[in-house]
C-alpha cells in the first residue's frame, strides 16, 4: 500500500505489508504472527522523510484512549495511549483545565512518538511534564515501564534514539499536569509579543495555547496543505571558543546560551544566511517563512529532498564551519 497518507511530508512510497494496530493485543498478535519480519513502526508519520519503498512490516500504531490515573488537589496524572493525536490530546487537556502542555499546541504527530524526540517548543519540552511511558519489548513481548530518568531526555533526544532504538514500541505515556495554579511559560519572546497583540493581560493556559497556535500558523506550513516534517534540522550546539570566532565574523548571529561552554545557534538563521530561505526546486524547497523547514509542494521525491538537505548541510559547513544534523529521521 502507499504510505502517502501516513507521512506528513506526503511522500509516495510503498510498504511491503501494513497492519493497523488498535489494541495492545493486536500488537502482540502481530509480533507473534511475524516473529522474523523486519518491523517499521509508524505513528503520526510527522518526523520522517521516506526516500524509498519500505521492505518491512509496517505497524501503524493507532491505540486510543485517555484516562485520569490519579489526582490530588493540585496535580493530575493522565495516561494517553500511543495512537492519540498529540494536538487533540493538548485540546482535551485544555478543555479539562489541565495545564503544562499548552506551549506544545499544534505539534504534529502522536502521543506515542512524542517521547522519542522529546518534542519541545516555546520554552517547554515533553520531559517537563513526563512521568513515565509503557512500551512493549519487541524481542520478548513483555510490557515495560520507562521512568523519566530511564528515558535519558535531552534536546530532541531520548533513550529511544540511543540504546533502546528499534527495541521497543511505546504504547502509552503518563503526564503530570496542573489542575490549578498553572505554571505559565510566557517568557519566550514570540509568545510575549503575541499575547500583547491579543491584548491579553492575565493569560490563562488557553490564551497561551491560542498564542502558540497563532505563531505556528504564521510561520510553519500546515502539513495538510504543504507536505513537511517541521524543523528538518536540529539547532546546533557549539563550544564557546567556536562561538567567539563565529561572532567575530558574523556579529549579528542570534544565539541562546545553554551553559558556560555551550551555545545553541538557530539553524534557521544559518540556512537563511546561506541563501536557501524560500528557494524552490520544482515541486520541493525551503519554506518561505521558516528556513528550518523543507517542504513538498506535491509529488516530490524523498531522494530529491534528501539531496537538498545534504546541499544545505554542506553549504552551512562551508560558510560557518558548523555541522547541522537532521532532526527528521531519514528512511
Ligand atoms: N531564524 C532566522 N531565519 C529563519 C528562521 C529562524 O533567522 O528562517 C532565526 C531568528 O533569529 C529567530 C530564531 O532563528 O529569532 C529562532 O526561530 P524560531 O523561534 O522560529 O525557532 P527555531 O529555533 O527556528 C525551534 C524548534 C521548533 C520550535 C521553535 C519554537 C528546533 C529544531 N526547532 O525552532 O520546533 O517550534 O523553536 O520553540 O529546535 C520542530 O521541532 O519541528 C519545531 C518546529
Amino acid at each position: 500500500i502507499s504510505l502517502k497518507p501516513y507521512n506528513t511530508f506526503g511522500i509516495d512510497v510503498k510498504a511491503k505489508t501494513f497492519l493497523e494496530i488498535n489494541t495492545i493485543d493486536d500488537l502482540k498478535t502481530a509480533l507473534n504472527k511475524f516473529p522474523k519480519e523486519k518491523l517499521f513502526i509508524l505513528g503520526g508519520g510527522s518526523n520522517m522523510l521516506l526516500t524509498k519503498d519500505i521492505d518491512a512490516l509496517v505497524l501503524h500504531i493507532n491505540i486510543k484512549g485517555i484516562e485520569v490515573i490519579s489526582e490530588n488537589d493540585t496535580h493530575v496524572t493522565i495516561q494517553a495511549h500511543a495512537g492519540e493525536n498529540w494536538h487533540e490530546f493538548v485540546l482535551w487537556c485544555l478543555k479539562n483545565n489541565f495545564g503544562g502542555i499548552e506551549n506544545l499546541s499544534l505539534i504534529p504527530g502522536n502521543v506515542g512518538t512524542a517521547p522519542i524526540q522529546n518534542i519541545g517548543a516555546y520554552g517547554v519540552e515533553l520531559k517537563d511534564v513526563f512521568v513515565s511511558c509503557n512500551a512493549i519489548e519487541i524481542a520478548t513481548q513483555k510490557m515495560v515501564t520507562f521512568s523519566k530518568s530511564d528515558c535519558n531526555f535531552g534536546y530532541r533526544e531520548s533513550v529511544f534514539k540511543q540504546n533502546a532504538k528499534g527495541k521497543y514500541i511505546i504504547t502509552s505515556v503518563c503526564f503530570s499536569l496542573t489542575k490549578s495554579k498553572h505554571n505559565l511559560h510566557t517568557g519566550y519572546g514570540a509568545i510575549t509579543a503575541q499575547l500583547e497583540k491579543m491584548d491579553v493581560k492575565k493569560p490563562t493556559i488557553s490564551h497561551v495555547s491560542k498564542a502558540v497556535i497563532a505563531i505556528r500558523e504564521s510561520k510553519l506550513p500546515n502539513p495538510k496543505e504543504i507536505g513537511n516534517s517541521g524543523s528538518f534540522f536540529k539547532n546546533p550546539i557549539i563550544t564557546k571558543p567556536h562561538f567567539n570566532t563565529l561572532q567575530n565574523n558574523f556579529p549579528n548571529v542570534p544565539f541562546y546560551k545553554i551553559s558556560e561552554n555551550e551555545i545553541k545557534i538557530p539553524a534557521g538563521w544559518l540556512i537563511e544566511q546561506s541563501g536557501f530561505k524560500g528557494k524552490t526546486f520544482g515541486n520541493y524547497g525551503v519554506h518561505k517563512k521558516q528556513a528550518l523547514v523543507l517542504v513538498n509542494y506535491g509529488n516530490a521525491n524523498g531522494k530529491d529532498i534528501l539531496h537538498l538537505a545534504r546541499l544545505i548541510q554542506k553549504t552551512v559547513k562551508r560558510i560557518f564551519n558548523i555541522d547541522i544534523e537532521t532532526e527528521v529521521n531519514i528512511i
